[in-house]
């Protein structure tokens, strides 16, 4: 048995990202920039996407390994066509110890309005909606695509009308959105909804990323605390990506994602799958372990299924990357070097 698979730091494998395209509508400033994500920008050709057989086939394997979280990200999973059946798919797979699968969507929430029933009746757990700021000007500015945030948050409505549990993200960019923090902890303060403050990140190579645009989630504790006091909460899961801050009088709870002032390595136990289906054992990778390799699974001339898990725990057994750790204990250099790193929205957050 291959349950409780560990890397060679001791982590386990508990969650997997699973990216679904590296499409999007936004072009937002800090992942998909225009200048280099424009209209001759080469995304992937439909053939080289893994088949949903292919990703259900990937999530079967890392289930068995112990992964107990799947996250459907992209791009933008929603422009990926009949992902409701996908998750249907990915819903049905069931634990060797009869543990839940928790299963989780990134969206940027412009289609969820529409599409909360049918992701909700496939069998959603709950989604994470970015959002980075309430003032239309601002939030059309960040997204580049002149979107406006009322249909977010008409989004945001619908999901939780379905009954779908939301977080959240705003990624915090200094000049930008900073000024945003307060407004958007209290929209959402005492609704339910989890916001979670993220520091822009050195991710890809393609956004510009400078230390002096990064606003330290002390900062943001800070600036909401003055107003709204708030108390630490212990993490929900070894290993979470998020701080987390209750409110003392009751209202909810805050959370700030520190991958620059206080990386997480230590505990990480998420794994990446590129919607062509490369594994990163690190979101800052600069090479994927290309599972493509394994196919067959419509004509059994690929890997079998224990030939497939048995090379997912052997990729994960040699892993060794804490990235944000040494890129931390080496922040003198004030913006990223030019060493290659696939993008974001080519991994999913
Ligand atoms: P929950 O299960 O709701 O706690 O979600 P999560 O925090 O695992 O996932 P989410 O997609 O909401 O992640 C939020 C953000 O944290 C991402 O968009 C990234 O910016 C950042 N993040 C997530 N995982 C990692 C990671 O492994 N390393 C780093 N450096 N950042 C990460
Ligand atoms: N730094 C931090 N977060 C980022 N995201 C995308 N790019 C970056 C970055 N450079 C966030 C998005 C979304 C999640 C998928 O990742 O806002 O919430
Ligand atoms: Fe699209 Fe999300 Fe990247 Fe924005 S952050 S461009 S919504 S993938
Ligand atoms: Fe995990 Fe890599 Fe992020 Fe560190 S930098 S938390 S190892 S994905």
């Amino acid at each position: 048995m291959l349950t409780g698979t560990r890397d060679a730091r001791g982590r386990a494998l508990h969650d997997l990202r699973i990216s679904v395209t590296d499409r999007c509508n936004f072009r937002c400033v800090y992942c998909m920039p225009k200048e280099i994500f424009g209209r001759d920008y080469a995304f992937l050709p439909k053939e080289q996407l893994l088949s949903f057989e292919e990703i259900e086939r990937v999530a079967r394997a890392a289930v068995a390994l112990g992964v107990r979280k799947l996250r459907l990200t992209g791009g933008e999973p929603p422009l990926r066509r009949d992902i409701e059946v996908l998750i249907g798919m990915l819903a049905g797979i069931e634990t060797d110890d009869g543990s839940p699968l928790d299963i989780a969507l990134t969206t940027n929430g412009s289609a969820l309005a529409h599409k909360a029933p049918a992701l909700r009746a496939a069998g959603l757990d709950r989604v994470t909606v970015s959002l980075d700021s309430l003032d239309d000007a601002t939030f059309r500015a960040m997204n580049d695509i002149d979107f406006p945030v009322a249909r977010v948050l008409d989004g945001i409505r619908a999901a939780r009308e379905e009954g779908l549990p939301v977080k959240v993200n705003t990624v915090v960019k200094r000049g930008m959105n900073d000024g945003d923090i307060l407004s958007i902890a209290e929209r959402f303060r005492g609704t339910g909804v989890t916001v979670r403050f993220i520091e822009f990140m050195d991710v890809g190579t393609t956004n510009g990323w400078n230390l002096a645009e990064v606003v330290p989630s002390d900062e943001v504790v800070a600036r909401i605390d003055a107003v709204h006091p708030l108390e630490p909460v212990p993490p929900a899961y070894p290993g979470e990506t998020a701080g987390r801050w209750r409110y003392r009088d009751g209202a909810g709870e805050v959370g700030a994602i520190s991958s620059v002032t206080a990386p997480f390595c230590g505990a990480c136990t998420r794994a990446r799958i590129s919607a062509d289906g490369k594994l990163f054992t690190c979101l800052f990778a600069a090479r994927g372990h290309d599972l493509r390799a394994l196919r067959g699974v419509a004509s059994g001339s690929g890997a079998s299924d224990d030939e497939l898990r048995a090379a997912l725990a052997g990729i994960w057994a040699v892993r060794d990357d804490r990235y944000s750790e040494i890129r931390s204990s080496a922040t003198a250099a004030e913006s990223t070097e030019s060493a290659p790193r696939v993008e974001m929205s080519y991994i999913g957050g």
